[in-house]
């Protein structure tokens, strides 16, 4: 590190931590992870293991699974999974930086407290904000699995492939829970 920056308490090497539960991964996500894997030295996508959601779509290892398939063209980006409060996983990997999407107004109320919540624990660590596409600003997890589960259509929200993998689990689901098919 030059000495000016470093006495002026600039960071070079940022390494970001993208945490979610990404249950599932959407196009808005993978939207966020690519400006952050330009911006960032170091980007890793951490999925919470959260233990109050307790109806998820699919398992820690399946979305790992999907989100690995869908940055491995980005070499400084690598996914992972999570226990336990986000600050202590920062610091246990030599992060500097939490980044979130903020698609709407709506959602800096959450994010806000959140970030300051954060920072009151580790100091250390700056929550980073970026907007995805405008295409994406009303695009969540949650909306896409009730999309699927009512059997409407998902392209354009996730990737061809996790498009697949939700509408096989919906299936699988819907025909376990009631013996029938969906329409
Ligand atoms: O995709 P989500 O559900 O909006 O992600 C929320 C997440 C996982 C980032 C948040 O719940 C989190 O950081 N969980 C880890 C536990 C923790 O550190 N909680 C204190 C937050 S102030």
């Amino acid at each position: 590190m030059h000495a000016d920056a470093r006495s002026r308490g600039r960071l070079k090497n940022i390494v970001a931590i993208y945490p979610g539960s990404f249950d599932p991964v959407t196009n808005g996500h993978l939207d966020l992870i690519r400006r952050g894997s330009k911006l960032f030295d170091k980007l890793i996508v951490a999925i919470a293991r959260n233990l109050d959601k307790s109806e998820t779509l699919f398992s820690m290892e399946e979305r790992k699974e999907m989100l690995v398939a869908m940055t491995e063209d980005l070499d400084n980006v690598s996914i992972d999974i999570f226990e336990g409060l986000l600050v202590k996983y920062c610091i246990r990997h030599g992060a500097n930086a939490v980044l979130r999407g903020i698609r709407a107004i709506s959602d800096y109320e959450f994010e806000l407290q959140m970030a300051l919540m954060n920072r009151k624990m580790e100091p250390r660590v700056e929550t980073v904000f970026m907007m995805p596409a405008e295409q994406y600003s009303y695009l969540s997890s949650r909306i896409v699995r009730e999309i699927a589960k009512l059997g409407g259509p998902l392209a354009g929200l996730v990737p061809a492939m996790v498009e697949e993998r939700v509408r096989e689990r919906v299936v699988h689901r819907h025909i376990s829970a009631t013996g029938k098919h969906l329409l």
